[in-house]
């Protein structure tokens, strides 16, 4: 391929995701294959700033054989991290011009919906970006899927199914608390895919009482060992409920999502519905530093081949995707302006089987 361009950068933004080194690792053989230098930027955006002390903690070259290693591992090689400089039109003027100054000629960014607007803004300031949509949120609505969201979804139902191997042993209800920001289709998913009977997201309004409701038809059922899903970021869709005044027997007022937590709200739910005990785990960070699954490892293959070769043949300012089950590319701006629809029918089907 004969193309004009001879040196590219690459940076990870936002939270780490699995799948992210598989995809730097992609684009270094793809790179390697059509004869261009790859610079890897560390820590998102903050390695455009070079405020480091030493340049090599801002940015190094980044050939085969550093990252060949990389691929299946967890978290990301390059380092991530938010940047608020970025902000900040001046900040990412200097970002812009320290691009030039390394001689990079595209950017391959991959984040999430934050970073894309980060890609955007450099866009604007004439520098030639490509997007791969790394987040395991599942939250940018251009793409069905998003890298790592299928490795995250995973770790929760193996863990949700230990959970209710244990809720069935001990006749006991769980709340299980999952990632997401205010995207609900991690939490959706792992319900759908564990049968957990009551799932909470942040795109549907709720009372916990409705919850509690909702569980209480379900023992009169004969299903005490019953998993409610909840999306870290539900809480702040929750109708207020006087959390403390409930807990400790001191009423005051209250605001939608005070106060609440999976702890809480199990406790909650454990007296609302007279069971002996309800348990609550908090996912975290499990779901984020793990290997990527088989379908984020080959999503990060063809997504990082095409980001180079859309840098080379000129395409930029485009974001990288899956439709229709299969990889493809769109405009950043148009990709940004795009609206999630929230599965609800699968969502009611979880809450009323
Ligand atoms: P994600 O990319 O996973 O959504 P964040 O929302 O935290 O993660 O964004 C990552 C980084 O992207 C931010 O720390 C900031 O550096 C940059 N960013 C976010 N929003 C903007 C914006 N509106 N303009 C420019 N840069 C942004
Ligand atoms: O965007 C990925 C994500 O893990 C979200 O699900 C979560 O809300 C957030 O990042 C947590 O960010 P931090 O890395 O600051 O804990």
């Amino acid at each position: 391929m004969g193309n004009p361009i001879k040196r590219i950068g690459i940076l990870t933004s936002g939270g780490d995701a699995p799948g992210m080194n598989a995809a730097v690792v992609s684009v270094a053989r793809s790179a390697a294959l059509y004869g261009v230098s790859l610079v890897g930027i560390k820590r998102g955006y903050n390695g455009l700033l070079r405020r480091s002390a030493q340049l090599a903690d801002d940015a190094v070259e980044l050939d085969l054989d550093t990252v060949l290693d990389i691929a299946d591992q967890p978290g990301t090689y390059l380092r991530t991290a938010r940047c608020e400089e970025f902000l900040d039109p001046a900040w990412r003027a200097k970002a812009a011009q320290h691009v030039r100054d390394m001689g990079i000629e595209g950017l391959v960014i991959i984040g999430g919906d934050g970073s894309y607007q980060g890609a955007m803004r450099l866009c604007e300031l004439g520098v030639p970006c490509v997007g791969i949509p790394g987040t395991i949120d599942n939250d940018l609505a251009y793409t069905e899927m998003t890298l790592g969201y299928d490795t995250a979804v995973n770790v929760c139902v193996d863990a949700i199914r230990a959970i209710r191997a244990t809720s069935r042993s001990h006749d006991r209800p769980a709340v299980v608390e999952v990632m997401g920001r205010n995207c609900g289709d991690i939490a959706l998913k792992a319900a759908v895919s564990t049968g957990a009977e009551i799932v909470i997201v942040p795109e549907v309004p709720w009372h916990i009482d409705d919850v509690a409701d909702r569980l209480n038809r379900l023992i009169a059922r004969g299903n005490n060992r019953v998993t409610v899903v909840v999306a870290e970021g539900a809480y702040a869709s929750m109708a207020p409920f006087d959390v403390y005044g409930f807990l400790t027997a001191r009423g005051k007022q209250c605001y939608p999502g005070e106060g609440i937590s999976a702890l809480r709200l199990a406790s909650i739910l454990k007296r609302k519905c007279g069971m002996v005990e309800a348990r609550s785990t908090v996912l975290g960070y499990v779901q984020r530093g793990q290997q990527p699954a088989a379908y984020d490892s080959a999503f990060a293959f063809e997504a990082g081949n095409l980001a180079v070769r859309l840098l080379l043949a000129g395409d930029s300012n485009r974001v990288v995707g899956i439709r229709d089950g299969r990889i493809f590319h769109m405009d950043i701006t148009q990709a940004l302006a795009e609206r999630r629809a929230f599965h609800r029918e699968l969502y009611d089907l979880v809450n009323e089987l």
